[in-house]
């Protein structure tokens, strides 16, 4: 199969441009701000991994272009948030000053807010797809947002930051939650948008999207050792200067390697036996697994 994902790439940025607000408001700085953080460099990993899932699946890339958006708006959202001095205190993101610096806290605060609205915005009117996929993933984007999921990770990563003392199984239930269930709704995402909405098919691609966002979050924590500053567009080694627990301060870099290829070869089994090993998804996966930023 054919795969150009640089394609795909240039109609998610097109669709994230035409899908914020352009209308006047009561706070125009607030939309600036709004700009400037999905105008970053972001990898746009998660849309893309949308998009993938569904034309993969044999769905038109345009039905996939609404839900993959809502998907990065939510991420960006949790970025900014994530950035904040009273989370992980970090100076640069995508390669510029984080939100609340180029702005101030209570702009980056009610970014993230309304980024997040947003999201729930475009998935919930998202056009060419039924209201039945539109509710579930409307639905399934709040699970992967919330308390279960990214909430309750990033709360459990602040409460640990400072002492190492979680073992490598809560670590990897709490990357699971704060980045693998966002990675599981994209892939979920792309299923739903192909038409399989509770079958075996996004059984088994829902597994594989949870693989793919523990090793995606695993590397995250690799890069943040061994990465540049001006490669990953965000401070390195900003990890180990806030005592963050990391696969890499709890198991060791080769060791933390040594998992991201077994996830890997995890989820292209998977791949395998839905026959996708030689699909633009199979391509994504390894384009994220092998990244250096
Ligand atoms: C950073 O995500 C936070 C993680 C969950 C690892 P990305 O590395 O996908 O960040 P952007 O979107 O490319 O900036
Ligand atoms: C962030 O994880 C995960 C989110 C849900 C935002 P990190 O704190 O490791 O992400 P970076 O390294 O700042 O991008
Ligand atoms: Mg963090
Ligand atoms: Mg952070
Ligand atoms: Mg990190």
């Amino acid at each position: 199969m054919i795969t150009d994902l640089s394609v795909d790439l240039i109609a998610i940025e097109d669709f994230l441009q035409q899908a914020l607000p352009h209308q006047p408001s009561l706070a125009p700085h607030l939309l600036d701000a709004m700009r400037y953080v999905i105008d970053g460099q972001g990898k746009r990993i998660r849309p893309a991994l949308v998009v993938a899932t569904a034309t993969s699946l044999g769905a038109d890339r345009d039905i996939a272009l609404a839900p993959a958006g809502a998907i990065e708006f939510l991420h960006s959202y949790s970025l900014v948030h994530d950035d904040l001095p009273a989370m992980d205190d970090d100076a640069l993101r995508r390669g510029r000053p984080t939100c609340h610096l180029a702005f101030d806290e209570a702009t980056a605060i009610l970014v993230g807010d309304a980024l997040q609205a947003l999201a729930f915005e475009v998935v919930a009117s998202a056009p060419k797809l039924n209201d039945a996929s539109r509710l579930q993933m409307t639905s399934l984007l709040a699970d992967a947002a919330g308390w279960r999921n990214m909430v309750g990770g990033q709360a459990l990563d602040i409460k640990a930051t400072g002492n190492n003392n979680l073992d490598i199984q809560t670590l990897s239930h709490l990357h699971e939650a704060k980045t693998g269930a966002l990675f599981r709704t994209s892939v979920q995402f792309g299923c739903i948008t192909a038409g399989h909405r509770d079958d075996d098919t996004f059984g088994s691609l829902s597994r594989f999207g949870d693989r793919v966002g523990l090793a995606y979050q695993i590397t995250d924590d690799i890069l943040d050792v061994i990465g540049k500053t001006d490669v990953l567009g965000k401070s390195a080694g900003a990890d180990s200067r806030q005592e963050k627990t990391t696969y890499p301060a709890l198991i060791g870099l080769d060791e933390s390697r040594h998992t991201v290829v077994d996830l890997h070869q995890e989820s292209m089994e998977i791949l395998s036996h839905l026959n996708l090993n030689e699909s633009p998804l199979a391509s994504l996966v390894k384009n994220i697994v092998d990244r250096s930023h």
